[in-house]
């Protein structure tokens, strides 16, 4: 992942005013673009909206929306809050990192997928529930975790799909899952 340029930072800053309230909405436009706060960009951030270096950094940690380190194509985040976790997300976990080949959560070496736990995402009854990107995937099992993990894989590990596919099959699948 390139570091962020002062040019792209004055022309994301633009169409914002100094005032601190934008701090959060800066930093999630940010986020969006590089898939990361790289610290540069809090420090610019923190300059303009004249709010001190580390109240930046204590909202850039506060929220699992915002990582300081690049993270992959996919964030696949676990629940692990105590519904989740006493209907099997540590088995669904297991499952998801081996099958990526990851020791403990953290990012593929091909930037793919970023696999992060969570405490409770706010549906309970979905229990155990996975996350990715966006798209809530509800009741997930161990036995389910390769076809999740299919529809998002890149496209040249899957003859004749499209990324454009893979991504649309994704969200399908997440909406027929919340249906
Ligand atoms: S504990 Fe997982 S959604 Fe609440």
């Amino acid at each position: 992942m390139s570091q962020i340029q002062a040019p792209e930072m004055s022309e994301l800053l633009e169409g914002w005013s100094e005032r601190a309230e934008n701090l959060i909405p800066i930093l999630q436009e940010i986020q969006e673009r590089y898939r990361y706060l790289p610290e540069t960009a809090l420090r610019e951030v923190a300059e303009r909206l004249h709010v001190s270096l580390p109240e930046v950094f204590h909202v850039a940690t506060f929220y699992n929306c915002f990582s300081l380190e690049p993270v992959g194509e996919y964030l696949i985040q676990v629940c692990m809050g105590t519904a989740c976790h006493v209907r099997g997300a540590p088995r669904v976990l297991d499952r998801i990192l081996r099958d990526l080949k990851l020791p403990h959560p953290g990012t593929t070496q091909d930037m793919q997928f970023t696999v992060r736990t969570v405490r409770c995402i706010g549906c309970c009854g979905l229990a155990p529930v996975v996350r990715v990107n966006s798209h809530t995937h509800p009741h997930l099992t161990q036995a389910r975790v390769p076809g999740l993990l299919k529809k998002y894989r890149p496209r040249e590990r899957r003859p004749g799909v499209t990324a454009e596919t893979t991504a649309s099959e994704g969200r399908t699948h997440a909406e027929a899952q919340r249906g």
